[in-house]
């Protein structure tokens, strides 16, 4: 039985582990009875490495005369049987019901993102600019990927963005395609000499309506230049809020930015001081793993001290959690976990772990252009789209 399983093993994703959400489903339903993907599946090194080839190999030498005979039809001769919808609907009436499935719900994003966002009703713009401080000061936990992939999703779903990359490391830059090598106008150049920030920013090959203010690594010494010039916490305020198309509509009509989101680094020093004097709204990513919660009383104590003494209309709007992985108790636990602490503020949304999210950059793309169909680009577009309506709401 577990060799039979074998064979169907190298064609069924279970093996790709990019292809997360779906692969249970899909092979639970071509399978007998409970195909368990617990006990049985060795870890991800074992389970390709020991049944991929050998069963292969046997089939083709095997066919003879039937050698152009699908693959389909031959599973016909072997021990196990396929099941037709209408075995599995007996067996199984639950499955053929559940649009909740992942399977179910793979295929309808897949339908979704072919046929693009015009298949929704457009997204309505913000009356003013909202300006999202993308901030935890845990490392690694999803800032960046958040903050380019909801800003493209944005931009694709027809709002004006604006990225301002608050990080040394340029993720965020590299992520949207612009260039920031040294001598790049950049974020240091707008808060260390008041450079206007339109005159810095260049649009992202991701989205027309998609502009970048990219960071260099002279952001590094900001920090420290900063510390004795005036006002050094409200530098980013003054720069954002001194661009033209940033206000309300009544003022700025069409040309208005509805979103700008800055990026800040892995700290609570000065540059994140800078972002939470800037932004009305905060975007906290959580990681859906052990010590999620780990140091975001310290970041919400931060957010409090400026509430009362810098910038009363700062409100954490949105929590996301990041890197889901459906599989693991952990990360249900520590969704309940943060939902329990911050109610409606998380979104419902949650991203899963998935290794397009992860390769995009490389390329110099954002998920939702590099692999637009995948989990992990539909759920930040959903995210984006709660986003949106919640502000509208709200
Ligand atoms: N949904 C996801 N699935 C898989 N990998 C992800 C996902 N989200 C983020 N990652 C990966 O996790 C790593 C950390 O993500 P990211 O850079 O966005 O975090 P960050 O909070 O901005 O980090 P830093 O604190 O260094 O700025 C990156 O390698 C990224 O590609
Ligand atoms: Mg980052």
């Amino acid at each position: 039985m577990t060799e039979e399983f074998g064979e169907q093993g190298p064609g069924g994703s279970d093996s790709t582990p990019g292809q997360d959400p779906v692969t249970p489903a899909s092979d639970a339903t071509s399978g007998d009875g409970p195909l368990s993907t617990g006990p049985e599946v060795p870890g991800e090194r074992g389970f390709p490495q020991e049944s991929a080839l050998p069963p292969q190999a046997g089939d083709d030498s095997g066919t003879g005369a039937a050698a152009d005979v699908s693959r389909e039809t031959q599973a016909g001769s072997q021990p196990f049987t396929v099941r037709t919808a209408e075995d599995i609907a007996v067996a199984a009436p639950d499955l053929t019901h559940d649009h909740g499935t992942p399977l179910a719900r793979a295929a309808e994003h897949i339908v979704l993102a072919r046929h693009g966002a015009r298949m929704r009703p457009a997204l309505p713009r913000p009356d003013r600019t909202r300006v999202f401080v993308v901030a935890n000061q845990k490392g690694g936990v999803g800032k960046t990927t958040s903050t380019v992939n909801v800003a493209a999703a944005l931009a694709q779903l027809g709002q004006r963005v604006l990225v301002v990359d608050l990080d040394p490391q340029g993720n965020a830059s590299t992520a949207l395609g612009v260039e920031h090598h040294r001598g790049v106008a950049s974020t240091y150049d707008a808060l260390v000499d008041g450079v206007p920030l339109a005159e810095i920013a260049s649009v992202s090959p991701e989205a027309g309506t998609l502009t970048v203010v990219p960071a260099t690594i002279d952001l590094a010494g900001a920090e420290i230049e900063l510390v004795s010039v005036v006002a050094r916490e409200s530098r980013l305020h003054k720069a954002i809020h001194g661009h033209p198309q940033v206000g309300t509509a009544a003022e700025l009509g069409e040309d208005k930015i509805d979103y700008v989101f800055i990026d800040c680094p892995p700290s609570l020093g000065l540059l994140t001081l800078n972002a939470l004097v800037a932004g009305s709204e905060m975007m906290i990513p959580i990681q859906a793993e052990y010590y999620a919660l780990e140091g975001l009383g310290q970041l919400l104590e931060t957010v409090e001290m400026v509430r009362a003494h810098l910038n009363p209309a700062l409100e954490v709007s949105t929590i996301m959690v990041t890197m889901y992985d459906a599989r693991t108790r952990l990360a249900a636990g520590v969704a309940e976990e943060v939902r329990e602490h911050f109610g409606d503020q998380v979104l419902k949304t949650t991203i899963p772990r998935s290794v397009r999210v992860s390769e995009a950059p490389s390329y110099g793309q954002t998920v939702m252009t590099y692999d637009p169909g995948s989990p992990g680009a539909l759920s930040y577009l959903e995210a984006a789209r709660e986003i949106a309506t919640k502000g509208a709401s709200a």
